[in-house]
């Protein structure tokens, strides 16, 4: 038979757009002979939607006409199949509610990007569910959405990261200058200041001393409450590098981006006005992959290298893309990881000789085969069953 996959996609974040494009190419990239897939998509005010009218980017040129075209769904706090429901408006003499219809997944293929998404949160809501999902479990999503607590994990683990320090918004907002000597103090301009809990680019700026550090922060200070300031690395290649796998890894081609992202400096930035609402403030985006990136034999293999053991790091699931940063001595630093990557990073699977297809269908079975795993961990006790536990190995435990 053929299991029910739920892509889920869309979501409260500032990668919504980008999220509707994973996902449609997964839902028409998926093997029908063993899938069938069921789009499940949440709209940016939280409301979660079904209707094969969502398989199609059509349907998405509009946002605000999916609730009258597409069907309601609603989550049921019970572990299983039933708890996504579809709703519908319950018709005859007597009309009221509505009718529930369970959707009957047998497993989500989470295509969502960012905040609501990527993080753990929706990862926690399908633990919760009792469906199993791809991708990293809650801790590994929310490790790889923190840009501050990954890198400790990093120097943890080994791991390169670019020199770096970081301070709460509450220090920032109670003693400015001291979170400026803080930075100045351990690293050297340039710096790069972020928000540690963001993605796209937004609220990030480069800073060249201390009054465009000063505003940097500022700008970064409006996107989260932790907030992180980087060294940068001096004309960087920017290479990216993909891993799938759950407790064995294999790590796809590398890619080189080439970007022109211009970051908008101090004076650009005050000349066009800066809103806490802004998009992709700080960046201008354009961008340029090469696949393979051209790094030769040693550079690849130590990405690659190092690309795993940051995915394991982390504790991820699935396929995650990790992104890295290489100085012109050609010191690789990883940079951040991406666990629920834009289109899946098919692109660089590709590359190494797997189709998109087999991506998903190994991405699937890799949530399958993570989720049987954790049901067979010990959730709850009985009394009793401790009790036996406890007597087994040692006299006396009645006295406990
Ligand atoms: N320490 C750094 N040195 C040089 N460039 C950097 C540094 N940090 C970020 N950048 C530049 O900023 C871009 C966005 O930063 P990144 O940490 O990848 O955030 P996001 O989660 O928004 O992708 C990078 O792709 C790179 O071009
Ligand atoms: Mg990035």
């Amino acid at each position: 038979m053929k299991r029910r996959v739920a892509v889920v996609f869309g979501s409260r974040s500032v990668e919504h757009e980008v999220s509707i494009i994973t996902a449609v190419q997964a839902m028409n990239t998926l093997d029908e002979e063993r899938f069938e897939a069921v789009p499940v998509y949440v709209a940016k005010d939280g409301l979660w939607y079904t209707g094969s009218l969502l398989k199609t980017m059509d349907a998405f040129q509009d946002l605000g006409s999916i609730p009258s075209r597409a069907q309601r769904i609603s989550l049921r706090p019970f572990s299983g199949r039933m708890t996504l429901s579809v709703e519908s408006p319950r018709h005859g003499l007597a009309a009221h509610g509505v009718d529930t219809t369970p959707l009957g997944v047998d497993v989500a293929l989470l295509c969502n990007h960012g905040t609501n998404g990527e993080d753990g949160t929706m990862q926690g809501m399908f633990e919760l569910l009792g469906i199993p999902y791809t991708g990293a479990g809650v801790t590994g999503s929310a490790l790889g959405m923190d840009k501050v607590l990954q890198k400790k994990v990093f120097l943890q683990a080994g791991i390169p990261v670019v020199p770096h320090v970081a301070f709460s918004r509450r220090a920032w907002l109670e003693n400015p200058n001291d979170c400026l000597v803080l930075a100045e103090q351990h690293l050297r301009y340039p710096m790069f200041v972020k928000p540690a809990n963001l993605g796209s680019s937004v609220g990030i700026s480069r800073a060249t001393d201390r009054e465009t550090l000063r505003y940097a922060v500022d700008v970064a200070s409006h996107f989260d409450r932790k907030l992180l300031v980087e060294q940068a690395v001096l004309n960087p290649r920017e290479v990216n590098c993909a891993v799938l796998g759950n407790d064995n890894v294999v790590a796809s081609a590398c890619e080189e981006v080439f970007s022109t992202h211009a970051f908008l400096d101090y004076d650009a930035k005050y000349r066009v006005g800066y809103k806490a609402s802004d998009r992709a403030v700080g960046v201008e985006k354009g961008e340029a992959r090469h696949v393979p990136a051209e790094l030769g034999e040693e550079l690849t293999r130590r990405v690659q290298n190092l690309a795993c053991q940051a995915f394991s790091a982390l504790d991820c699931r699935g396929v995650a893309r990790v992104d890295f940063l290489i100085d012109e001595s050609q010191v690789v630093f990883v940079n951040e990881i991406n666990t629920i990557p834009g289109a899946l990073s098919y692109y660089l699977w590709e590359a190494a000789g797997m189709r998109y297809q087999d991506l998903l269908s190994r991405t699937i079975d890799l949530a399958l085969e993570a989720f049987h795993d954790r049901k067979s961990n010990i959730v709850t006790y009985d009394v009793s069953d401790l009790l036996q536990l406890g007597s087994r190995g040692k006299s006396g435990s009645k006295n406990r």
